[in-house]
């Protein structure tokens, strides 16, 4: 089996995350749905947690989070430690946001992509690697920040 990837999205992105988890499964992973069951109204932290817990925890490498604009789940993502959620509107953002910001989840929104936008901007997530350097020590620092 391919790496495990922790998949999730509230109402507003279950159709977009449905999309992506075939989309996954396509391109050899294994995708673990953690959303919500339907399109009834749910909260985007509920979902955050699910992915970014994981991830924090060192359990899973990356995850992605779709909400309606992806505003909600990075916000709600980035605040466990050691997690780097991105929001990505296009493959350069994903792009850069490996290079630059080793960002280890992947936010979309359901409600501003279409599917094969999102699905170009996920295989760039995927497929593009940490530059490292003098990124690097930028990264170190983002942990080092903390309450006040
Ligand atoms: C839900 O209506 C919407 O607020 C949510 O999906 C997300 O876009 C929040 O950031």
């Amino acid at each position: 089996m391919g790496e495990k990837i922790p998949i999730g999205s509230d109402h507003a992105g279950y159709e977009l995350k449905e999309d992506l988890v075939n989309y996954l499964r396509e391109l050899g992973f294994e995708p673990e749905d953690v959303g919500a069951p339907g399109t009834e109204p749910s909260d985007y932290p509920d979902f955050a947690a699910a992915v970014a817990g994981p991830v924090s925890r060192g359990e899973r490498r990356r995850g992605v989070l779709i909400c309606g604009t992806g505003i909600g789940m990075s916000i709600s993502a980035n605040r466990l430690p050691r997690v780097r959620a991105a929001l990505a509107m296009n493959e350069n953002m994903a792009e850069i946001a490996r290079r630059h910001n080793d960002a280890n989840i992947l936010a979309l929104g359901g409600r501003l992509l279409a599917p094969q936008q999102a699905r170009g901007i996920l295989k760039k997530f995927l497929e593009t690697g940490f530059d490292g350097g003098r990124h690097l020590r930028r990264v170190e620092k983002i942990e080092k920040l903390g309450p006040g």
